[in-house]
């Protein structure tokens, strides 16, 4: 074999031995770089006689071109055989399971969720919300709101008390957000549209009851307020809230001190195993009490009952919940378990809207 073949031979097997891409590289640039093997005998062209050169010329170009050809061809084997084995090593297996960035860890407890929704609701018809504290007055909690001393009424609302104080006053948890009713009449004028949702306190602990529990009060006064409006209200807000097209209420007296005449009122519903859809069946289940307020709360609160009147409604916030989203038991609420909240809690991203939907 001439020294030619025997050194294209030489690099040809070098090509094909290249394990990767910078070997690869190295075999090239031996043989076809500035100083490479292939590059110093075209060099010599230059020093040789014509004859010699045109036969020697064809032969060692016709040797760079095979080995360039090999490279070509090797560079392309190497390359794929690269992608492959890094598909294979970054190969993702989607059957598992996702995890949540830190933004989305948390999640919000039912009973907040469902009082960003009724704020959004009742937000939608134009009511401003109100607070108050939870330790009130006797005479916010009771007395202005038409609870004569020593009525009855009183001792159903079995009240936490504070010590007296030394002017003998009885400070008290609130038993109810009615007395932010009263605040609101004290401190603006007419026309009052607001709603006060927030924590109460009662001596009561069962699967239905808790010591303390939330509820919403809604409180308009205006001249022309009438119950017609209020019925209103209730089946929009009940609509929006259980997110049906109809629902059936039902009105039925009762008394409340502050409220003549005191409604109480019952949308229908059917219970299906464990499961309660609303607008439909036969049962009904009380969801809240409502009436016009009483001409004494207007006077008690310096409104003028003949010129002005109104009408008010308090609904138990953890009990729509319940029924919203199937909570059997009350005090699991406020047992602060983080299985349990990660089961009934809400992402903490989505806000309820109604344009956005509530519950979504
Ligand atoms: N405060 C009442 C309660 O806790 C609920 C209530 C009934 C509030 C009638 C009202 C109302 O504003 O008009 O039992």
């Amino acid at each position: 074999m001439s020294d030619l073949a025997t050194l294209e031979a030489e690099i040809l097997a070098s090509i094909a031995a290249a394990a990767d891409e910078a070997a690869l590289e190295t075999v090239r640039v031996g043989a076809l770089g500035k100083k490479g093997s292939v590059s110093a005998l075209l060099a010599t062209l230059g020093k040789m006689a014509p004859d010699e050169r045109k036969a020697q010329g064809a032969a060692i170009n016709a040797v760079k071109d095979k080995v360039s050809e090999a490279l070509n061809a090797r560079r392309e084997v190497l390359k794929s055989a690269a992608l492959d084995a890094r598909l294979a090593s970054e190969s993702i297996d989607v059957t598992l399971p996702v995890r949540e960035s830190p933004a989305e860890q948390g999640r919000i407890h039912p009973l907040s969720q469902v009082m960003d929704e009724l704020t959004a609701i009742f937000a939608d018809m134009g009511f401003a919300i109100a607070e108050g504290p939870d330790i009130e007055t006797d005479d916010n909690n009771f007395t202005k709101l038409n609870f004569p001393e020593g009525h009855p009424a009183r001792d159903m609302h079995d009240t936490f008390f504070f010590h007296p104080k030394q002017d003998g006053s009885r400070p008290l948890l609130r038993t109810h957000t009615s007395p932010v009713q009263v605040r609101a009449m004290l401190s603006q004028k007419p026309p009052i549209r607001i709603i006060a949702p927030g924590r109460t306190y009662r001596i009561d602990s069962d699967a239905t009851h808790t010591p303390q529990f939330h509820q919403v009060e809604g409180l308009v006064i205006d001249k022309g307020s009438h119950l017609g409006h209020l019925k209103w209200i209730l089946a929009e807000f009940c609509k929006a809230f259980f997110e049906v097209d109809n629902v059936t209420m039902r009105f039925r007296p009762s008394f409340f001190p502050f409220t003549e005449p005191s409604l109480e009122v019952d949308i229908q519903c059917r219970r299906d195993k464990g499961e309660i859809r609303f607008g439909e069946g036969e049962d009904w289940l009380e969801i809240l009490g409502c009436g016009m307020v009483h001409p004494n709360v207007l006077r008690n609160c310096g409104i003028d009952p003949d010129v002005y009147q109104g009408f008010a409604w308090g609904m138990g916030i953890d009990r729509i919940a319940m029924l919203k989203y199937g909570i059997a038991d009350l005090r699991q609420m406020f047992e602060g378990d983080v299985r349990w909240l990660n089961h009934y809690g809400f992402k903490p991203l989505e806000v309820p809207t109604l344009a956005g939907g509530l519950s979504t």
